[in-house]
């Protein structure tokens, strides 16, 4: 028997179907990504799942039970379903270890005693073991998160929902929380995690589903949903998180705009300082020295940039496009020194189109 089996899920609020038909079966220890864009219904999934909502219709059996049944012991499934949020919902006023005793007590009836060994051993596990006094304000964003885990773990849960366990925190902390995620994942931990965070979702994932018009539109591998996506939606929702693009006649010549923008771009994929620093550089080098001059002198030039991440090591490309115009930007003679820096921190690829250029950026 599968460990979840989601038939024919449906969801309604006044006005918005989030969820039209979904049909899913997660056996133990599968790691499931789901990604999709916003208002398609991900985090309605989750709380449908561990019953924070009630279903309009369809059936999801949950170890062996359905918990959309009438006079379903709610309690009972909420002990099996662990469940972290964006915003950690921890108690503001008690303490860390407090908030992770509690539950055990209401929940599983544990002693007081029991639940702080199990409080101390998760919050080990977590990395957390010395704030156990501390009050949630004291901590980071990352280290609160944590504790929302280690308060999940405490329950002895059989699958974990995560929903964008990520998002809310500096690209600083996260890495801590995705190494928890990851370690958790290697011991074999049944999860469904909605994230925007590609490269956890590539690592860890056995299967990645893609949310939109109210199903599961496609699923898969990490690599064909990333690399290989089959359907129109998939690809351009794939293309839109794993691409930044920018064209001057669409978005204007606003050059801190631009740098503005791609730095976003750069953030929301948690690239390393190094990697965002050398796009920045590379992207101001083609600016200034090819095309500045040229819409300086009042060309009507248009180009467009593309930044692109692509397959499992991430290589990033910079496109440049121009229209068809009469001066060829790249065969320009650009100042040694802008050169040198260009060269420095990224290759000259290939093209045999006039008009394009392709730079791949160091690692
Ligand atoms: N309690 C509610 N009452 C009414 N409508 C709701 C409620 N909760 C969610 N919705 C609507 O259902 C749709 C799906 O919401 P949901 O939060 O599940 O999307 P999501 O995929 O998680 O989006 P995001 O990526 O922005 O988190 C949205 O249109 C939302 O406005
Ligand atoms: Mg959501």
């Amino acid at each position: 028997m599968s460990l979840l089996e989601i038939k024919n899920l449906r969801k309604e609020y006044d006005g918005v179907t989030p969820l039209k038909s979904i049909d899913l079966t997660v056996e133990q220890s599968e790691v499931i990504s789901i990604i999709g864009p916003s208002g398609t219904g991900k985090s309605t999934l989750l709380r449908c799942i561990n019953r924070l909502e009630k279903p309009t219709s369809g059936s999801i059996v949950f170890d062996g039970v359905d918990v959309c049944e009438k006079g379903t012991d709610l309690t009972a499934v909420r002990k099996k379903v662990g469940m972290v949020f964006q915003s950690f919902n921890l108690f503001g006023h008690k303490s860390i270890i407090e908030n992770i005793i509690m539950p055990q007590m209401d929940l599983l009836g544990k002693s007081r005693d029991e639940a702080k060994k199990e409080a101390l051993l998760q919050l080990r596990r977590v990395g957390l073991e010395e704030k156990a006094y501390n009050m949630p304000d004291e901590l980071s964003g990352g280290q609160k998160q944590r504790v929302a885990i280690a308060r999940a773990l405490a329950m002895h849960p059989q699958i974990m929902l995560f929903d964008e366990p990520t998002s809310a925190l500096d690209p600083t902390m996260v890495t801590e929380v995705k190494n928890v995620i990851r370690h958790l994942a290697e011991d074999g931990m049944t999860m469904l995690i909605v994230t925007h965070e590609m490269r956890l979702a590539r690592d860890i994932s056995t299967r990645v589903l893609y949310l939109d018009e109210g199903e599961i539109y496609e699923q898969g591998k990490p690599k064909e949903i990333f690399d290989f996506p089959k359907r129109e939606r998939t690809r351009a929702f794939v293309l839109r998180i794993t691409s930044w693009n920018w064209e001057t006649s669409e978005n204007g010549r606003d050059f801190i705009a631009m740098n503005a923008s791609l730095e976003e771009f750069c953030r929301s994929r948690f690239m390393s300082r190094k990697m965002m620093n050398n796009c920045e550089i590379v992207f101001e080098e083609i600016y200034s020295n090819y095309f500045l001059p040229l819409f300086e002198k009042g060309e009507s030039i248009n180009v467009q940039f593309i930044l692109e991440a692509q397959g499992e090591n991430e290589k990033l490309t910079l496109t440049v496009i121009t229209n068809g115009t009469k001066t060829d930007p790249f065969s320009a003679d650009i100042d040694e020194t802008a050169a040198m820096i260009l060269k420095s921190k990224a290759v000259r690829m290939d093209t045999d189109k006039e008009n394009t250029a392709v730079f791949e950026i160091k690692h």
